[in-house]
């Protein structure tokens, strides 16, 4: 399969263009685009073939479900068979945003779309392109992160084509993704809404804005619990390299990190090492490091996390030594994500 290739603006996407890829997925046809957290691979939600063909594409388990992505809050209705009032107060807030709601779903959704389940997770977007792009469609999209499943998720064009080009029908390019991880998932069919999938819409805003928020078990790290999220069972965002996160705050993970890099690096391997700028300068000779960013940062360590997770692609490391950041705000995100792709390989200092 040859896949097309559009290059739009990131705020004044050329609506001609916008308009061919729109046209593809009136077409049942797959067309990857960006968001302001990561790229998604985007079908007709409504069309169950063309649907069947996300999880082909990714070679995705057909129980976890996907997010239907919409263009404007009206097209709510139609998905979901109740709107609690949580639900009201986190849309108010947080939509146009990286906020998925999951909700009871309407006999419409399809079954393909929710893996079997009763419910349903919808996201209203805030990237311009996401939402012109629905909007010329006229049907909601799901749309899952455009990466074969299990690695990281792509968070520009170049990403996206190294996993699907040839599997897809298209892709949509508007440079970087803003946020770098996915969005927040948080369950509103509870009577207490509980946070599934940190992300975009910190858990501390969550708290401001609800007053109370239960944390699903998998969040704390026992990750043998039962996942109310599907998607949380499965290894996610792995380099190819075997991967060991060091957890502690500064300097105490600086000390650790150093001691298990000079270990692997005396047993011959080669090494790569996932690191803060103030840890840069430190590493010993030999060493290849990736810089995400600086540890007070963290929205810059965000929005350069899956960069560095698929730098490794390209350089044989034996394996790759992560440094942890503290779990406030964003980084409740990027230390779940960094969890998940070392397997739970966690050493703490
Ligand atoms: O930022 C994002 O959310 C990106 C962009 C493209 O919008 N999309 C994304 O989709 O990350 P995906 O499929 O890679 O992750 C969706 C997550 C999975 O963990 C899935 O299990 C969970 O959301 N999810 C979807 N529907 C659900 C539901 N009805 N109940 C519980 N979890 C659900
Ligand atoms: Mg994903």
């Amino acid at each position: 399969m040859h896949t097309e290739y559009f290059v739009v603006d990131k705020d004044h996407p050329d609506q001609g263009v916008l308009g061919q890829a729109a046209e593809l997925l009136k077409q049942g046809k797959l067309v990857a685009f960006p968001t302001e957290t990561v790229y998604g691979l985007g079908a007709n939600g409504l069309d169950e073939k063309a649907v069947a063909n996300i999880y082909v594409a990714k070679g995705r388990p057909s129980d976890n479900p996907l997010i239907l992505h919409i263009s404007h809050i009206e097209e709510l209705k139609q998905l979901v068979a109740h709107i609690p009032n949580n639900a009201k107060v986190l849309m108010n807030a947080y939509w146009p945003g990286p906020l998925t709601i999951v909700f009871r779903r309407a006999a419409i959704v399809p079954d393909i779309v929710t893996g079997g389940l009763e419910t349903v997770g919808i996201r209203l977007p805030d990237s311009v392109v996401a939402r012109e792009l629905i909007a010329l469609a006229g049907t909601p999209i799901a749309a899952p992160s455009a990466n074969i499943s299990g690695r990281p998720s792509p968070t520009n064009a170049q990403a996206v084509l190294v996993d699907l080009e040839g599997k897809i029908d298209a892709v949509v390019d508007a440079g970087n993704c803003q946020i770098g991880v996915e969005s927040t998932v948080i369950d509103c069919t509870t009577p207490v809404p509980t946070l599934l999938r940190p992300g975009g819409v910190t858990l501390e805003m969550l708290m401001e804005t609800l007053g109370e928020v239960e944390m699903d078990p998998i969040l704390s790290g026992s990750f043998e619990l039962a996942p109310r999220s599907p998607g949380m069972k499965y290894t996610h965002y792995a380099p190819d390299a075997p991967m060991v996160l060091v957890e502690g705050e500064y300097p105490q993970v600086l000390e650790l990190l150093l001691k298990e890099v000079s270990a692997a690096l005396t047993e011959g391997k080669r090494v790569g090492a996932l690191i803060s700028g103030q840890t840069a300068d430190k590493l010993p000779v030999g060493t290849i490091p990736f810089v995400y960013g600086m540890r007070e940062n963290v929205e810059e360590i965000a929005a350069n996390l899956y960069l560095a997770l698929r730098n490794y692609d390209d350089h044989s490391v034996d394996v790759i030594f992560a440094e942890g950041i503290s779990e406030e705000g964003l980084g409740l995100a990027v230390m779940n994500r960094l969890r998940k792709a070392s397997g739970y390989r966690i050493i703490k200092g």
